[in-house]
């Protein structure tokens, strides 16, 4: 039988390699999970992240606009103070009007939100300068557009794919009983792949959330258990023929 290639096999120098590869996508994924945090906590109104806030961020929220989720959720921090958001959410609970609008709304936007809201700040977001811009998000919000869900779901699968492919790769130098590595090798493309269908079955049916969620977990535990084994087989010898001399490079 052909022998396969092991850690033990591979020399220092590629051991240095791999090792920070596997670190930069273990601290990258723990920064993304903090990006899921911020962008989804409290959009059900209550601090922190739970799969109501998922739901809403995929399903919308027909008794909430853009505008409130937006400022109950990823945008609250940008607002001065709690009293600030409150006229805002009472302006929009009132009926949306633009005298209102003119004397109260505009100069908290004006002073929290134009400095990245406005067309002069050259990033993709809706821009709110005017009334008739503002009041565009004061209607029910429907959740993530097909749109925006399709450019994501391209960028996670061809950005996504390649990491799991190279932390695959060195998870399979790995000793361990060749059923659980055949097993752990295909689960995070499956999670990864459930997690980007759930995001479409969500935003029809909000109780998809859990799928998502459960998904998207598998996926991240599957990878660190990856990184993880692999750091630990790469630098603890307890797997290396005592016999084996050292690739030296
Ligand atoms: C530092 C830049 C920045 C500031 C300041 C800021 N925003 Fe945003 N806002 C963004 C970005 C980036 C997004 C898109 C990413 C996201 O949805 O999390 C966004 C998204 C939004 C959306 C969602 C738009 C949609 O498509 O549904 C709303 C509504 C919004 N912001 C309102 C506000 C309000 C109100 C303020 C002021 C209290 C504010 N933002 C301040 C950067 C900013």
């Amino acid at each position: 039988m052909r022998s396969c290639q092991r850690f033990s096999d591979i020399s220092i120098s590629e051991r240095i390699l791999n090792s920070f590869f596997l670190l930069s996508i273990a601290i990258g994924y723990l920064f993304s999970l903090g990006q899921i945090y911020f962008s989804h906590q409290g959009r059900d109104g209550n601090p922190g992240i739970s799969v109501a806030d998922i739901a809403i961020a995929y399903h919308g929220s027909p008794e909430q606009t853009r505008l409130a989720a937006a400022i109950n959720g990823p945008m609250a921090g940008n607002l001065k103070s709690a009293a600030d958001k409150t006229v805002i959410l009472d302006w929009i609970e009132s009926g949306a009007q633009p005298a209102i609008y003119e004397a109260q709304v505009a100069p908290i936007l004006q002073r929290d939100c134009q400095i990245c809201h406005s067309p002069a700040s050259g990033m993709r977001v809706p821009p709110l300068t005017s009334y008739e811009q503002v009041v565009k998000l004061t209607e029910a919000d429907r959740g993530a557009s097909i749109p925006s869900l399709i450019r994501v779901s391209h960028i996670h699968l061809f950005g996504i794919a390649f990491i799991l492919y190279m932390v695959g790769k060195l998870f399979v130098l790995c000793e361990i009983p060749v059923w659980l590595k055949r097993l752990t090798i295909g689960l995070p493309f499956l999670g990864m792949l459930t997690d980007i269908f759930a995001w479409y079955l969500t935003r029809e049916t909000p109780s998809f959330a859990y799928l998502l969620v459960i998904s998207g977990a598998l996926m991240g535990l599957s990878l660190n258990f990856q990184v993880l084994l692999s750091l630990y087989q790469m630098w603890i010898p307890l797997h290396w023929p005592s016999n084996r001399t050292e690739p030296n490079d």
